[in-house]
């Protein structure tokens, strides 16, 4: 059975974010809002409970390891659980993480597109030095939706595919996309044929998504934002949601509307930026949520397929 266990289901900077006192942050930190922390995006994937794969390397990784005592079994004086890191994009949040695994006793195996890979090598030439330390031992992810396996993860079949979205800030192509900065992801249980896709940065359903997300049983998808101002509504900055590659979900074309054709599917909102009015458990936006049949994840949540 795939499952699939949630790290952290929260945007970057995680909630409360450390020097942020919008409602949102500063209500969770005083106990005063009905809310769960969340630490940065991140899941980890198996069909066995014991090789896991990790997908996005955020910088809480080492207590969202902790948090997940099967990602350490403890079976020799150095173990862990993870058999494989999986990168949706090289933006901060999603990668940092790389850094706190440099004690891993071999190379990592990598699997990113050549556009993450090349931001890794130079804007943010985390990879180079890795080599410092594990290595990495590079998979190119083909990007067209053609299936792949990953070594020492059984049972599963994977597919990539391309987003239209942008490079990170950092990115010495932040300005020029390029098919493969960021990736939708399918995975697919290969006994039971179940699938569920997984997408935390998704600035509209575009149609080559359509058949995947049909198919898939579960949507694990961008919850950024609830409106596209949100950042400013919260005086906490000005920009946009669309801009950064995150659909928001409120209001005419947005995500609650984008995933109505969706009815047979389980639908599950990640990567929730600290300002989202969803966090709130009893807010209004996230009974209309609930009304859409939309859930929000959570760090810790379990998601059987
Ligand atoms: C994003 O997805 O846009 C990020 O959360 C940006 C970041 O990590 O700063
Ligand atoms: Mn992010
Ligand atoms: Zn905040």
């Amino acid at each position: 059975m795939l499952k699939i266990k949630v790290l952290g289901s929260g945007a970057g900077g995680g909630f409360p974010q450390w020097n942020c006192n919008c409602d949102n942050c500063a209500g969770v930190r005083a106990g005063t809002v009905d809310a769960r922390p969340r630490m940065q995006s991140s899941i980890a994937v198996s069909s066995n409970d014991v090789d896991w794969l990790l997908v996005n390397a955020s910088p809480d990784i080492r207590q969202q390891i902790l948090a997940v005592p099967l990602l350490q079994p403890a079976r020799a004086k150095r173990d862990t659980g993870i058999r494989a890191v999986l990168l949706i994009d090289s933006q901060i949040d999603h990668t940092t993480g790389l850094l706190m695994l440099r004690e891993h006793g071999q190379p990592l195996e990598l699997y990113c597109s050549a556009m993450v890979y090349q931001d890794l090598t130079t804007g943010f030439p985390v990879l180079r030095m890795l080599e410092h330390y594990c290595g990495v031992n590079w998979h190119e992810l083909p990007i067209d939706g053609s299936p792949f396996a990953i070594g020492g993860i059984d049972g599963l079949s994977f597919a990539a595919l391309a987003l239209s979205s942008k490079a990170p800030p950092y990115s010495p192509h932040r300005e020029d996309p390029h098919p493969g900065d960021n990736i939708g992801l399918q995975v697919r249980d290969l006994h039971s044929g179940r699938s569920a896709f997984y997408a935390p940065g998704l600035a509209r359903i575009e149609s080559h998504l359509e058949p995947v997300m049909h198919a898939a049983d579960l949507l694990l998808v961008d919850g950024t934002c609830w409106t596209d101002d949100e950042m400013e509504r919260r005086g906490v900055g000005t920009r946009r949601s669309l801009a950064m590659g995150h659909l928001p979900q409120s209001g005419p074309g947005g995500m609650i509307e984008a995933l109505g054709p969706f009815a047979r599917q389980r639908k599950v909102l990640i990567h929730i930026n600290n300002t989202n009015p969803i966090l709130v458990e009893d807010s209004a936006e996230r009974r209309q949520l609930g009304a859409a049949g939309i859930e929000v994840a959570h760090d810790g949540m379990e998601l059987s397929v």
